[in-house]
């Protein structure tokens, strides 16, 4: 019989538990042998395995992984079905690859187009972030491997990430920052939760016991346990008392030296120590165990799987006509990413692999199409040749598809960007290509929104964000209708940087971080200004067309404690298979105050369907009471006043295609 987790911690010594408590080395856990307590291995990441070569010494040094779409991408879906299938291969990739944990999803708001590291984050929204990380875990722990929700809580910007202080209010935090967390803890019971880097009201999350222990364990049930970002320790005794279990990578004993001495000399009581491991141990014998079944994956299939999420990812943004292209027009492809796709970003989420660019794609299909390079895929440098090569290309073509996109340099984990343009060249080569042919189709390759000057004088907009590796034959598909856009906006599109709602405070002082717009993220902010923004959250286009019908409710009333049924039917009403992700916004109309402001309307729900043309789909969504509420700081609870409530069902949050009414309490 093997000794449980409480005969192992009474067996192991002060120095044993202190070491237990921290990395043994960039990516694993320590190992007793003497009790038989092994060793696991952490990887990233997000969307693919960055895991390091056995045997080489540089962390960096990963082996060759399958890239999905990153966060950004793998969000447009609004499909938490495709998240989780997308966790399901990584599981399986990582077990196969002797990697216990996977340090992902990431679900950080974004809370500024700037923030560096959007690309890997989902959303604006955290009921969407939260559907979609809680598919994600519960896939990757599908296969016998852990998750690591991350960075917890209110890590946002890069700019001084590891030690800003996020300054937030209550409501702010329990309706913003807190759900997408509270969602895929409730939802998917991920093993570990990595706290980020930076200062929460004050305090390093990584000491915060208010968010590591009164919320995450006591309010939300969470069983795993806490690790810290990479360095992301600060007093160590005060972290592990606050409920952070695990240091990563490890401070070279030194903090564990600090848990002895503070044990030792009274500061903290053992007994908080023996939590801490039994919590680590816990995970780490169960991710043991699981270890041992066979591993295997399908290298090939993974590919075609990346591929295929990457097609419904891809965002329609605008189409007067241009798409899909026929084969026997003539049709030039402009600008360096056609055939060095940028697919994914930089820093710890980074996989080692090569991509399949539109060209290749191109060349498999047999497409005839002519290739200008136009402008560079890694600065910002107009060529005067390849300009006007492009612009007379261009001009001779049917349709011209200009692939722009950011270079690295411009989005990257450590860094914020300092604006929200592409590269003048491309916006110069973009107007001047428009100007002279009006089937000019544009692909977006960015982790995050761009301003798109240009987007009222071009043809069509294809939104394709971090792709993946199979950006290539996925772009491909839905350029040319062998695949129907069905991705949408897991974020506003705003028309220019100077209209985002934390613009006069991003990124802060360097020290601080000062959350003054409040609840007001996203498209809670461009509703209440009313204002106009380039493509609204949750908008996509499609191939085919849907017609909305009969939406109608259980009942027109709600009690405390009850449940209300809203239903609609949804109708393929064009001529080819495409799918339609219906959003149901709630809005409270009930005119009692509330404290920091009424938000226009929040989403509490969405689901895609797959409809074959003239098909209809009965689609509908369950509501409580706590989908009407907001968060009343003054009760210190979700408050949903009595009264009026309008549930909006609709193709995108400004679109909304039938309204009900609802009387609560
Ligand atoms: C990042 C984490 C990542 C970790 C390990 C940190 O710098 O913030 O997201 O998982 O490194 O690579």
């Amino acid at each position: 019989m093997n000794p449980t987790v409480q005969e192992l911690v009474a067996a192991l010594t002060l120095e044993e538990k202190a070491g237990l408590c921290s990395g043994a080395d960039f990516w694993h856990t320590k190992a007793v042998e003497r009790l038989g307590i092994p060793a696991i291995k952490v990887s990233d990441g997000p969307h693919g395995l960055r895991t390091q070569r056995e045997g080489s010494t540089d962390p960096n040094d990963s082996i060759e992984a399958v890239c999905f779409p990153a966060g950004c991408a793998a969000a447009a879906s609004f499909d938490p079905a495709l998240t989780r299938r997308m966790g399901a291969a990584l599981g399986r990739e990582a077990r196969a690859n002797g990697v216990q944990i996977l340090l992902g999803p990431a679900v950080n708001i974004k809370r500024s187009p700037l923030c560096g590291r959007n690309f890997e984050y989902y959303s604006e929204d955290p009921y969407l972030a939260g559907e979609l990380a809680a598919g994600f875990i519960n896939g990757v722990q599908s296969e016998g491997v852990g998750t690591s929700i991350k960075h917890f809580a209110a890590n946002d910007q890069e700019t001084r990430r590891l030690s800003v202080n996020s300054r937030v209010d209550e409501r702010t935090l329990q309706e913003g920052y807190r759900p997408a967390f509270e969602t895929a803890v409730k939802k998917a019971r991920p093993w570990t939760v990595m706290c980020s880097y930076n200062r929460l009201n004050g305090s390093y999350a990584s000491e915060n016991k208010p968010l590591l222990t009164d919320i995450l364990r006591g309010a939300w049930g969470f069983d795993g346990f806490v690790m810290s970002d990479w360095g992301a320790v600060n007093d160590r005794v005060k972290g592990i008392a606050a409920g952070l279990e695990l240091e990563m990578p490890g401070s070279q004993g030194v903090n564990d030296r600090r848990l002895i001495d503070a044990v030792r000399s009274g500061a903290l009581d053992e007994a908080v120590l023996d939590r801490a491991v039994t919590r680590i141990l816990n995970i780490v014998l169960l991710a043991a165990d699981l270890a041992q079944r066979p591993a295997a994956f399908d290298r090939a299939a993974h590919h075609r799987l990346a591929a295929e999420l990457a097609a419904q990812s891809g965002v329609l943004l605008r189409n007067l006509g241009a798409l899909p292209l026929h084969r026997g027009q003539k049709v030039v492809y402009i600008g360096a990413y056609a055939d060095r796709p940028r697919y994914q970003g930089g820093g710890s989420s980074h996989v080692n692999t090569t991509a399949v660019s539109a060209l290749d794609a191109a060349l498999l299909h047999d497409r005839m199409i002519q290739y200008v390079e136009g402008f560079p895929a890694d600065r910002d440098q107009r060529d005067e040749t390849e300009f006007l090569r492009a612009v007379t290309a261009a001009e001779a073509a049917d349709v011209a598809v200009i692939f722009a996109g950011l270079p690295d340099s411009f989005e990257s984990e450590g860094a914020d960007r300092r604006h929200m343009r592409l590269p003048d060249c491309q916006n110069n080569l973009i107007a001047r290509v428009a100007a002279v042919q009006k089937n000019t189709v544009v692909v977006l390759h960015a982790g995050t929104p761009v301003e798109c000057p240009w987007a009222g004088d071009v043809s069509a907009v294809l939104c394709m964000y971090l792709a993946g590796e199979g950006v290539g034959e996925a772009t491909d598909a839905l350029l040319w209708g062998d695949a129907n856009p069905s991705g949408r906006l897991p974020e506003t599109w705003p028309l220019r940087l100077e209209d985002t709602p934390c613009y006069l405070d991003y990124p802060g002082d360097g020290r601080t971080a000062d959350y003054r717009e409040g609840v007001y993220v996203g498209y809670r902010w461009y509703d209440a200004r009313r204002m106009p923004v380039r493509w609204p959250f949750g908008h996509g286009m499609s191939y085919t067309g849907f017609v909305y019908r009969n939406a109608r409710l259980s009942a027109n009333t709600l009690a405390e404690g009850g449940e209300v049924k809203v239903c609609v039917t949804v109708k393929n009403s064009g001529a080819v298979r495409g799918a339609e992700t219906v959003q149901l916004y709630v809005s409270d109309e009930t005119g009692a105050p509330i404290a920091g402001g009424r938000v226009p309307q929040v989403l509490r729900g969405f689901s895609k369907v797959w409809l074959d043309p003239g098909e209809e789909r009965k689609v509908d969504f369950t509501l409580t009471p706590r989908d009407l509420a907001h968060y009343d700081p003054a009760r210190h609870a979700w408050y949903a006043a009595p009264g009026r409530y309008l549930l909006r069902l609709g193709h995108t949050s400004r679109d909304i295609r039938a309204s009900l009414g609802l009387n609560f309490g």
